[in-house]
């Protein structure tokens, strides 16, 4: 694995907060669910105990449930300090403030962590990284992927995008990606190289707009799927 742990905020989100982001309906999980860089969301903790088929891929599934809850609490702080430091960049709507949005993101882990050991045997946690995923094709019938394409788009380059969209279309039927903004709220360069790229490939996609605002004007998804 090419990452560390002390490179990433294992910030995760709740099924009900991925619901919103990629406008999912009972429909979307008929096929399987792929959650790419899920790292501590609980959303698969909560899609599989509702009976659903669903796996997350992550790097940092190589660590222990005791270092993925101290990285959370060793990086907590600062980011809540980033927060109140930037505050015309958030929507308080979901959240209702940051210590609100911090109580949150602690549930999330928290019922992710309930979840983990058990499901690392299960091989509903997978360790691994776009831009090469340990999938058959066709694995999935949706694969979304929350804050970390486009959100990233200082850190990780065009080329990047590309290969792993083409990824996430090799190994689902469908994709959706959210945020299209950078870490600076602003709209990521990538996402029209991205849709050329697939388009010429033979995948259709679309920009949606969804009810999850968390950055501000952060309301919108990227849809792609097959002609
Ligand atoms: C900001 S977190 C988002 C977690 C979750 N998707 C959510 O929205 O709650 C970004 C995640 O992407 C993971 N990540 C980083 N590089 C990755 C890669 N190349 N492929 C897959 N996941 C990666 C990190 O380990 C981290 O867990």
């Amino acid at each position: 694995m090419g990452i560390h742990l002390d490179q990433i905020v294992p910030w995760g989100r709740s099924r009900n907060e991925y619901d919103l982001m990629f406008r999912l309906a009972a429909r979307d999980m008929s096929g399987g669910v792929l959650d790419c860089g899920g790292g501590p969301a609980s959303f698969t903790a909560e899609l599989s105990a509702c009976g659903n088929r669903a796996v997350s891929v992550d790097p940092i599934y190589v660590y222990s449930s005791t270092d993925i809850r101290a990285r959370f609490e060793a990086t907590a702080e600062s980011m809540l300090s980033q927060v109140r430091a930037t505050p015309g960049d958030w929507t308080w709507r979901y959240h209702r403030d940051p210590e609100d949005l911090l109580a949150n993101r602690r549930a999330a882990l928290e019922r992710f962590l309930a979840d983990y050991e058990h499901g690392l045997r299960s091989r509903r946690y997978i360790p691994g990284e776009l831009p090469s995923l340990p999938f058959a094709s066709g694995s999935f019938g949706l694969a979304v992927c929350s804050h970390l394409l486009f959100l990233y788009s200082d850190l990780l380059s065009e080329a990047f995008h590309i290969e792993s969209l083409r990824e996430l279309c090799r190994v689902a039927n469908e994709v959706r990606v959210f945020p299209l903004l950078t870490l600076h709220c602003e709209p990521s360069p990538h996402v029209a190289p991205v849709r050329s790229a697939l388009e010429a490939e033979g995948w259709t996609s679309e920009i949606v707009c969804v009810d999850y605002e968390l950055q501000r004007g952060g309301n919108q998804m990227l849809k792609v799927s097959r002609t």
